[in-house]
């Protein structure tokens, strides 16, 4: 098949990478363009806002296959008072909630009062991971709420705990099947610590106790039957973001589309051709493609722009030990348990917050960690950040490989305790 994937950052590498594997002819493109039913036999949407705009929709007018929500539907991501609404509305368990205008600081503080518990602040629309406050007392949720209101609709909801996951579905508009489950580290610092970004690493499959066929009965299935009973079924990406409180699990987020960096830790996961399943999504047909998992595990460790999330800065030389910059800019495995994934890459340069990701693959999650960051230490430029923990959250599995990652034990040793604690 001609594949077009549009996007171009490491989500969309990653898919470039899972396709082009299995023999497809593979372009990556910032947007649709003019191409017709005569260049491509399928397009894969990466970013959500690509499908906000629509992309589906102009592909179903042109007649391509496009793996990918319409521009209403993708409206379960970019208004999360909408999303919210329809996960309740569907009995999908979700935190208590509730949407205000934008400016509605006295509604706002005079609902949170009321509620008497712990919340979370989120602008209604899209703001790329970074329209949401977990305000830590009181007096930060009241700055919280001040600062957010200004900035258009938003929402406030019950703060919960637990573990996170993200269940992403291939949804064919009647059936899901779930990709292996990962989790990712959404915050800059260390010990997920310090402001959200768009995802510092990820890592599949998450070794969580949960079963993903009854986490797609509870959160996916429900969404499907709703669109397909509206006469407007659901193809592309159905991503949960899915908390596992000690009431069970939670639905933090809805996203229309691949993760990322999730994608870039479980595509490499997948022995099944991503093209076929995609292809096959479109026709409806999702339940006769086998979806085969490798078994191990992987770990992605993104590497980010000083200054990142907030004011990223861009134009630095990237060094790749081993390898001529021509040579990486298309995706290219570093070392045969290493695959690197370009995002914020232009001429050998750094041009973006995050600038690519290694994704380590090993018979354990250990083994996966030290093959990530094996290679991300091959990587260089000026003032790289990199977390040297993704994947703490995975009991057993680090310990050992903090050593290998030049982490000294004690931090190890920290971790567990936040860990348990
Ligand atoms: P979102 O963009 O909605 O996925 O939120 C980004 C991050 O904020 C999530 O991954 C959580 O870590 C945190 N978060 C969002 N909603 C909640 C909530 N209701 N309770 C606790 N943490 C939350
Ligand atoms: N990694 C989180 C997201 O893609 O939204």
């Amino acid at each position: 098949m001609r594949v077009l994937v549009v996007g171009g950052g490491g989500r969309e590498h990653a898919i470039a990478w899972a396709c082009e594997r299995h023999g497809h002819t593979v372009s990556i493109a910032a947007e649709l363009g003019d191409v017709t039913v005569d260049d491509v036999d399928l397009v894969i949407p990466g970013p959500e806002s690509a499908l906000v705009a629509g992309i589906a929709d102009e592909c179903s007018f042109r007649k391509i296959p496009c793996f990918g929500p319409t521009s209403k539907q993708s409206r379960i991501e970019s208004s999360k008072g909408y999303s919210r609404q329809l996960a309740t509305s569907l009995g999908v368990p979700g935190p208590v909630y509730q949407r205000f205008e934008e400016g509605d600081v006295d509604a706002a503080l005079a609902w949170w009062a009321e509620f008497g518990r712990p919340v979370v602040v989120k602008l209604d629309g899209l703001a790329a991971g970074k329209g949401v406050l977990v305000p830590g007392d009181d007096e930060q949720t009241d700055a919280a709420i001040r600062s957010t209101a200004p900035l258009g609709p938003f929402v406030l909801e019950e703060r919960l705990t637990g573990p996170e996951c993200s269940l992403l579905a291939l949804c064919d508009g009647t059936t899901a099947v779930a990709l292996p489950l990962a989790q990712d580290h959404k915050r800059i610092g260390e010990g997920d610590t310090g402001p959200n970004t768009g995802g510092m690493g990820a890592y599949a499959p998450a070794p969580l106790a949960v079963d993903p066929d009854e986490l797609l009965t509870v959160f996916v299935q429900p969404i499907l039957d709703y669109y397909a009973s509206s006469g407007s079924p659901y193809v592309g990406v159905l991503y949960a973001g899915l908390m596992l409180t000690a009431d069970g699990p939670r639905l933090i987020e809805y996203n229309c589309r691949f993760g990322d960096p999730e994608t870039q830790a479980v595509l490499p996961l997948l022995d099944s051709d991503l093209a076929e399943l995609a292809i096959a999504c479109t026709q409806g047909r999702i339940a006769d493609v086998h979806l085969e998992v490798r078994p191990g595990a992987t770990c992605t460790v993104v590497a980010a722009a000083p200054g990142y999330p907030d004011a990223p800065s861009t134009g630095a030389a990237i060094r790749l030990r081993g390898f001529s910059t021509t040579e990486w800019a298309n995706h290219s495995s570093l070392e045969p348990d290493a695959i690197l994934f370009p995002a914020g890459v232009a001429d050998g340069k750094t041009a973006g917050g995050r600038v690519l990701a290694v994704t380590g693959l090993g018979d354990d999650l250990a083994a996966a960690r030290a093959a990530a960051y094996r290679g991300i230490d091959g990587v260089s430029f000026a003032n790289m950040q990199i977390r040297r923990d993704i994947g703490w959250r995975a009991p057993g599995a680090f310990l050992t490989s903090y050593a290998a990652a030049g982490v000294d034990i004690d931090e190890g040793g920290r971790a567990v305790e936040r860990m348990s604690g």
